[in-house]
């Protein structure tokens, strides 16, 4: 039976990384920080067009949730869903599998991504927008998991640095769908990893 305390642990969880509490603070931070930037890049043009901050499907849903609350400035949402073929484990070919609904020419387009590792789906996404000429394209990651980065993308904002390899759950990072629910970041226990 689950107790009411909010805090207790999944037993699937090894350790918890980044608490509910210390989340919070950091994602505030993010947005003032954010919003702070956009505001001197655009002045008053912000109001005629806002930024567009694009969330990736579904990892980043709670994030961008928080984020887009904690940026006190004229703000679209749109998402993008990007999958890869193949073993997760390989890089593997990626497919948008759901595109943007609105034209971004000449937008001002924040990329949210809840975690970024080989930087593989990134880089897709900024080759996609790019294309569709933006006025300018910055990134969001709330976690840069450094140790197995492939190809190089400069991250404009990270919540948090994670430089050891571990597989991460919470706070809208899954693992096979699970997880996404927990309101901290933790590593999840090895035996709850079916291979
Ligand atoms: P990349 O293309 O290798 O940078 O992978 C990015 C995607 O892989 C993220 O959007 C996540 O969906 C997933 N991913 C990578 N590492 C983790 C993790 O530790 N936990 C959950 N998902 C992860």
């Amino acid at each position: 039976m689950l107790h009411d305390g909010a805090h207790r642990m999944h037993h699937d969880i090894e350790r918890i990384l980044f608490t509910e509490s210390q989340i919070a603070q950091r994602v505030r931070e993010l947005g003032q920080q954010i919003s702070q930037d956009y505001e001197k890049l655009l002045g008053e043009k912000i109001f005629r067009e806002p930024p567009i901050a694009v969330g990736l499907l579904r990892g980043a849903v709670i994030f961008l949730a928080d984020l887009a609350r904690a940026m006190p400035i004229p703000l679209e949402l749109a998402f993008v869903a990007i999958s890869s073929y193949g073993m997760s484990s390989s890089p593997g070919e990626l497919r948008v599998v759901k595109d943007l609904e609105v034209p971004v020419a000449g937008r001002h387009i924040l990329i949210v991504e809840d975690i970024v590792d080989t930087g593989q789906t990134l880089a897709h996404l900024q080759e996609l927008l790019n294309a569709r000429h933006p006025a300018s394209v910055k990134i969001c990651a709330l976690l840069d998991k450094t140790p197995r980065r492939a190809r190089a993308v400069k991250l404009d904002y990270v919540g948090f640095t994670l430089t050891e390899d571990a597989f991460v759950v919470g706070y809208g990072l899954d693992y096979a769908e699970r997880y996404r629910n927990l309101p901290y970041i933790a590593a999840l226990k090895q035996s709850a990893i079916t291979t």
